[in-house]
């Protein structure tokens, strides 16, 4: 199986000079089973952006396309239904119980005009059949609305363990914006609620984004004995890289020892782009 993960697009004001086509061709000449997309599609989380950001994913040639909410994406009232119209029609998780949720701002008073959807985190599970192995894609929203920090709220990480306990798959990965290993200026606050469900699923695969800074982390519980991989990308088109450049990552034989991984940066130069290509060979994997 092999994975094509993109991250912080920031369509809008915060979206690069590149030449879009240019990108996608790129893009395109990776033969990828699925496409992560690990949030920050928008940059103010406006109709418009959302629109660009929508018909950028429509136009990558991959029958699967998993994408996910970032902070930014969280700017607007709308912004669960433009998600909905533009990026991806998901099943979004109603809580178990809603009077256990403590996210600010997760339900919106029911009068307020002009919204179809009242409830603002966007977790949903998709389950994807690769060569008949059934993949599940674990998508968690750690974004609060009109927030730049990320928070979790427990019901909904509940909510998700249920949905996970009645689905069956033989390979389970997780998707969210923040990065649960290390930080930035705009954490994700309760990122420890998030390692214990990934013990709790004996989830060994995570992909973030957020900090467009790339690094590949592996944690070490040797208590527990459950160890697992975070991905954390840089952003694929974003003006502002003060950490990186732009980038995004293909793992080619994803979670066999025969793993590599192409780290694929991409420059802007007189609105055209120049791709630099680094490859991480013999990525050992880890058995629980
Ligand atoms: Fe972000």
């Amino acid at each position: 199986m092999n994975l094509l993960h993109i991250s912080d697009m920031h369509f809008g004001p915060r979206h690069w000079l590149g030449e879009s086509e240019l990108l996608l061709e790129k893009l395109n000449s990776y033969a990828a089973d699925i496409v992560i997309n690990t949030g920050d599609n928008t940059t103010d989380a406006l109709e418009s952006e959302f629109e660009a950001a929508g018909n950028f994913l429509k136009s990558i040639n991959c029958p699967h396309i998993v994408s996910i909410p970032g902070n930014h994406d969280k700017r607007n009232m709308r912004s669960t239904d433009y998600f909905r119209q533009y990026i991806d029609d998901v099943d979004v998780l109603r809580p178990l119980n809603r009077k256990n949720c403590k996210k600010n701002n997760i339900f919106l008073l029911g009068s307020t005009n002009g919204i179809k959807d009242h409830f603002t985190d966007i977790n949903f599970l998709k389950n994807i059949s690769i060569n008949g192995e059934s993949i599940l894609l674990v998508c968690l929203d750690a974004n609060s609305l009109y927030d730049d920090n990320g928070f979790v709220d427990e019901e909904m990480l509940r909510t998700l363990s249920d949905a996970i306990s009645k689905a069956s798959y033989d390979r389970i990965l997780l998707l969210n914006h923040y990065s649960i290993l290390d930080t930035d200026s705009d954490p994700l606050f309760n990122s420890r609620i998030v390692v214990e469900f990934m013990r709790q699923h004996k989830i060994e695969h995570v992909f973030c984004g957020h900090t467009h800074q790339l690094s590949i982390m592996r944690s070490t519980d040797l208590y527990h004995r459950h160890t697992f991989t975070q991905y954390k990308n840089g952003s694929l088109s974003s003006s502002n890289t003060p950490n990186d450049t732009n980038m995004f990552l293909y793992y080619e034989n994803f979670g066999t020892d025969a793993m590599v991984i192409h780290v694929v940066r991409g420059t802007v130069k007189n609105r055209s782009l120049t791709f630099k290509e680094e490859i991480i060979p013999s990525f050992p994997v880890v058995e629980n």
